[in-house]
């Protein structure tokens, strides 16, 4: 298939890209940067830098994972802007590049997060369950709103509603590390939130899933099925370094220190992947022991 990306040249978009060209897909990768870009992506892709620089091409299937990074910077009124609008101008390109083609492509996987559902106490939460109205909701929400106007095109759409992305070279964990090998680590405030969490290889393994299932669409909680507390990822890292996480950082010193950005860290969901388990879909690491296992080495 040719598959057209955006954020191919990320943490996620860079793993996702070496498995769909290992599999003979043709990949139409959309970087702002294509030279530094060409440097991670497998060779063959055709990089360019806007969305609709493609017009000339016929994408086949469309995967949407572009957007300023959501930790970068202090959620200040310029960067919430940055957050919301990268996000909604490289998806309305998406949607207007479908428009102008004879054949619009079969799907759309369009990223969201488990932000969607803002802050969620002790809830169990499924694809169901009604959001909290806070910045990272209507982030999500008009970000998924934007990739459902392809659904007009007569395109299906479906939504990833990504837990932390947990792997050895990049993301979160690439951030936690040093701090909890120095032993320096701990849980977050009273570390009862929900860190619902993914290994990369199985985020991968699901956008491949629903580029190929043909009769799902809507919102997918990509998570694994067993997510945790702050409290006990910060135990299970700390075990698996083999050192102690006995500096809890107390919520008032993380709020002072990240503004609104703490909530990413404060507060959570007990997310569960209700609907990909529903269509069959078996996570290869369930559990966070395995996960971080193989992505620790020990
Ligand atoms: N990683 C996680 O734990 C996690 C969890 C939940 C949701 N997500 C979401 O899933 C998507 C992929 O995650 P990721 O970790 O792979 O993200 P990432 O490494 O930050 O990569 C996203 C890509 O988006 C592009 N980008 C960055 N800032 C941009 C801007 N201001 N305007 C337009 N494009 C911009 C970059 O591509 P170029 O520089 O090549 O243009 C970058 O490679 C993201 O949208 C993220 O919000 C991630």
């Amino acid at each position: 298939m040719r598959i057209l990306i955006t954020g191919g040249s990320g943490f996620v978009g860079r793993l996702l890209c070496q498995r769909l060209h290992r599999d003979g897909h043709r990949l139409l990768v959309v970087s702002r940067t294509p030279d530094k870009a060409r440097q991670h992506l497998p060779a063959g892709s055709d990089i360019r830098a806007r969305v609709l620089d493609f017009s000339d091409e016929s994408p086949e299937a469309i995967v949407n994972l572009a957007g300023e990074p959501i930790a970068g910077k202090r959620w200040g009124k310029a960067q919430k802007t940055r957050l919301v609008e990268s996000r909604l101008t490289m998806t309305s390109e998406l949607v207007t590049l479908c428009q102008r083609m004879p054949t619009p492509p079969g799907v759309v996987i369009s990223g969201s997060a488990m932000g969607y559902y803002g802050d969620q106490g002790q809830n169990e939460v499924d694809e169901q369950t009604p959001p909290n109205d806070e910045f990272a909701h209507r982030l999500c929400a008009q970000w998924e709103a934007a990739a459902r106007e392809a659904e007009h095109s007569g395109m299906r759409v479906a939504l990833i509603r990504t837990g932390l992305v947990l792997d050895a070279d990049g993301g979160a964990l690439q951030k936690m590390l040093p701090p909890f090998k120095l032993g320096l680590g701990g849980r977050i405030g009273d570390g009862r939130q929900f860190m619902p969490w993914i290994h990369r290889e199985d985020l991968v393994r699901i956008i491949e899933f629903l580029l190929e299932r043909e009769s799902l669409d809507g919102p997918f909680n990509a998570s694994a099925p067993q997510p945790v507390t702050n409290a006990e990822f910060s135990r299970a890292l700390a075990q698996h370094l083999n050192r102690p996480a006995m500096l809890p950082m107390p919520a008032p010193v993380l709020k002072l220190a990240l503004g609104e950005m703490s909530r990413l860290l404060l507060t959570g969901a007990d997310m569960r992947p209700r609907r990909l388990e529903g269509a069959g879909f078996t996570f290869n690491y369930p559990t966070l022991d395995e996960a971080l296992t193989v992505i620790l080495g020990r």
